[in-house]
């Protein structure tokens, strides 16, 4: 077993399952601590944790906020207006500036596929990828299965599928690498322009006969036999051209609405990260049920995963370790 510990989370691919499983166990104790009114304000006192985000966010960097001050440390969020600058250029000097204020852990989120993985090697601190391009967003994907092991008790020999824009979903692909990684079988359904060309050539087939993601172009086919199913928002902004011809007949083929629901099993949890656009790629019908759907809850389970993240990186931290 790794005992060294992580000093950065910026992706789950070449995560190991104990790393993983360690995580989700902590944060399941911080989601109990969370409910009970309870904080921990002495862990992280005297860390300084900065949020620097390229990209709008609503959820991601508020939770990171309640998450760091909820264990004590000095909580600081930037929004940085990427435009018209090199973002490679931007990155390199935001890196000095950081290293110059001693700050512990970085959460960062880019429009650039990487960008976590290059601070990380310029910053001292801890870096948290919380979303880079179209590449991964690991909390995400962390808080996705600790809902779910919340509601179904284990994720082996589950059947997610996840639907919707998996080409420019970097929920999707952390998503993807989590849970084959805990033996779960993923649907990926959409349409062919909408689900990434390299599904086949990425490693994302585990295991010798058994293959662990599938692809479906079609809901009925792509829906049976799921437990859960995960919407996906259009993420229009990624787009260089137009993939899809209107909202309305996305709706019609792509939408979850009760009648396509109908096709996953009668419990199948339903899930979306959030941004929602409904009536695009959910209808407010499943999204608002309360007996299907757990998006509120994702949101909760947000908070302590990420509490989870951040107290074990700054257990690792080498600032503090001196
Ligand atoms: C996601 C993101 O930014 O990748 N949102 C989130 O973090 N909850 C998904 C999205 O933008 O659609």
């Amino acid at each position: 077993m790794n005992t060294r510990p992580r000093q950065h989370l910026l992706a789950i691919e070449g995560m190991t399952v104990s790393e993983v499983v360690a995580l989700l166990d902590l944060a399941e104790n911080y989601a109990l601590l969370n409910r009970s009114g309870k904080t921990q304000r002495d862990l992280l006192r005297g860390y300084t944790l900065i949020n620097l985000f390229f990209e709008a966010s609503t959820r991601t960097r508020t939770s990171f906020e309640l998450a760091g001050k909820r264990l004590g440390a000095d909580v600081l969020s930037m929004s940085v207006a990427t435009s018209s600058i090199n973002k490679g250029e931007t990155l390199l000097d935001t890196a000095a500036t950081l290293n110059a204020m001693h700050c512990d852990l970085l959460v960062v989120r880019h429009s650039l596929s990487g960008a976590a993985n290059l601070l990380a090697q310029k910053v001292e601190a801890s870096v948290i990828n919380a979303g880079d391009g179209t590449h991964e967003h690991p909390t995400q994907a962390l808080l996705d299965a600790l809902t779910i092991l919340r509601h179904k008790g284990r994720i082996a020999g589950l059947t997610v599928a996840i639907c919707g824009d998996i080409a420019h979903s970097r929920v999707a692909r952390s998503n993807i690498h989590l849970l084959t990684m805990l033996d779960a079988t993923v649907h990926l359904v959409g349409p062919p322009t909408l689900i990434p060309s390299e599904v086949e050539s990425l490693g994302w087939r585990n295991g010798q006969n058994a293959p662990r993601v599938a692809v479906f172009h079609d809901m009925a086919q792509g829906l049976a036999g799921a437990d859960v199913v995960m919407m996906l928002r259009m993420q229009i902004e990624r787009m260089q051209r137009s993939l899809v011809p209107s909202a309305r007949e996305y709706f019609r083929f792509w939408g979850l609405d009760k009648e396509k629901l109908r096709y996953a099993r009668p419990d199948a949890l339903v899930m979306h990260p959030g941004p929602m656009n409904r009536g695009v790629e959910i209808d407010s019908g499943v999204a608002d049920d309360p007996q299907r759907s757990v998006i509120k809850e994702q949101v909760e389970m947000g908070v302590a995963v990420r509490m989870a993240v951040l107290d074990t990186l700054a257990r690792a931290s080498v600032r503090h370790a001196r």
